[in-house]
């Protein structure tokens, strides 16, 4: 080609391919849109279906399509949230009264968990129930509620070692886990409920402590951390559901991205926006995260590509990728809102989503609880419904005016 015409030839072919760019752009999102549109149907039909198994004062917790057997716990089990937080969703989403009402029905069983100083998974289980029945429609009991959580989770803080405890065990261990990042929404939402800032001060604390000890130098987070109680050092990095101490655990590290933007979201401090950023993109540019971007159950799965696939760990990514990808840099936003579309298509698919009447009325497929305990391993789970429904919900708010 002539350079001379080339000169001119350039810019229309570059506005020509953008604009193509745009297009197709613009109607995939058309297309995902109704897909995520079905999707909210077939949801609340399956939530109908888990509805009719589920024993009164009993939660889902997992169905194995192996076996066809549903597990069920109590309250006090860390998923218990997930239920009613799945059918406030999906009420918001269709105008189903009865998926309200079974949702506020449930509630009455999880009430008492407010007073309960033995786990760190109160955010889990109280504000994803309590918090979004709080949001739809306000009442004095559900802010009283919410308030005795983040006073219950408080007890769990050591201010020596500065962070709030995970799991209880020997009384010279202070164990906290990556997971532990999720809980701290709730703290902030006490904060804000009550004016009193020690919620505040506990989370904030908890979250620069983390970034301070619980991340390797490629920004991949360790599980557990085991501090002595009395003089904050550290005793041991390890896991206790990845593949080894030195793995990168799928769900660990979305728990941790989701957790880092929650904490972004509600100081405004950058620096939590840095990390959430630093653990997306070593997610992102993992060598073995699949082309459809569903996480193996560990990075460092030791049969990739035969390892299972863990569902929960893709769907916290997505919902976490949205809300990130409203802070980001416009090149690093770009980046995260397709890696969660791409997510979300891929569980919108028969091989991740169930058909209205199977899989216990659970919506997703394939996700791993424990490997290392061989306990839920590729099995349908409620946590992973509860944000893969959520980042739907995200990725509508996002893009339909
Ligand atoms: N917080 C426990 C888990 O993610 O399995």
């Amino acid at each position: 080609m002539n350079p001379k015409s080339s000169h001119r030839v350039f810019p229309i072919l570059f506005f020509t391919v953008l604009l193509g760019g745009l297009l197709i752009r613009c109607q995939s999102q058309q297309s995902l849109q109704q897909t995520i549109d079905t999707n909210f149907s077939v949801a609340a039909d399956q939530y109908r279906h888990m509805m009719e198994l589920l024993p009164d004062d009993r939660f889902p917790q997992n169905y194995d399509y192996n076996t066809g057997e549903m597990e069920t716990s109590g309250s006090g089990w860390w998923c218990s949230g997930f239920y009613p937080g799945t059918l406030f969703y999906l009420y918001e989403e269709t105008g189903a009264e009865d998926l309200y009402n079974e949702a506020t029905r449930i509630l009455s069983h999880l009430e008492k968990e407010q007073h309960n100083t033995s786990t760190h998974d109160l955010g889990f289980m109280m504000y994803c129930s309590f918090g979004n029945a709080h949001r739809i429609n306000p009442k004095p009991e559900y802010r009283e509620i919410l308030i005795n959580s983040a006073k219950s989770l408080s007890t769990r803080f050591n201010p020596t070692v500065g962070c709030i405890k995970s799991w209880d065990s020997d009384p010279d261990d202070f164990l906290v886990i990556i997971d532990n990042m999720m809980n701290l929404e709730l703290l902030f939402w006490a904060t804000e409920a009550t004016g009193d800032s020690s919620f505040y001060d506990i989370a904030v604390t908890h979250a620069n402590t983390t970034i301070e000890n619980h991340f390797r130098e490629d920004t991949s987070s360790w599980h557990v951390l085991n501090y002595d109680p009395d003089t904050g050092e550290i005793q041991e990095k390890r896991t206790a559901q990845g593949y080894s101490d030195e793995s990168a655990w799928s769900r660990g590290q979305s728990w941790g991205l989701y957790g880092f933007t929650v904490t972004y979201r509600e100081t405004g401090d950058k620096k939590y926006l840095r990390q959430a950023e630093g653990i997306a993109n070593f997610l992102l540019n993992h060598p073995n995260l699949p082309e459809d971007k569903i996480p193996y159950w560990d990075y460092n799965a030791p049969n990739i590509p035969d390892a299972k696939r863990d569902a929960s760990a893709g769907a916290i990514m997505a919902s976490g990728l949205l809300e990130l990808s409203q802070y980001a840099s416009p090149e690093d936003s770009a980046t995260y809102f397709a890696t969660a579309e791409t997510i979300i298509r891929t569980l919108s698919t028969d091989e991740y989503m169930a058909n209205v009447g199977t899989n216990g009325g659970f919506i997703l497929k394939h996700s791993v609880g424990s490997k290392p305990a061989d306990s839920e391993v590729d099995v349908a789970i409620t946590y992973a419904d509860y944000y893969f429904v959520e980042a739907m919900r995200r990725y509508q708010d996002l893009t339909v005016e």
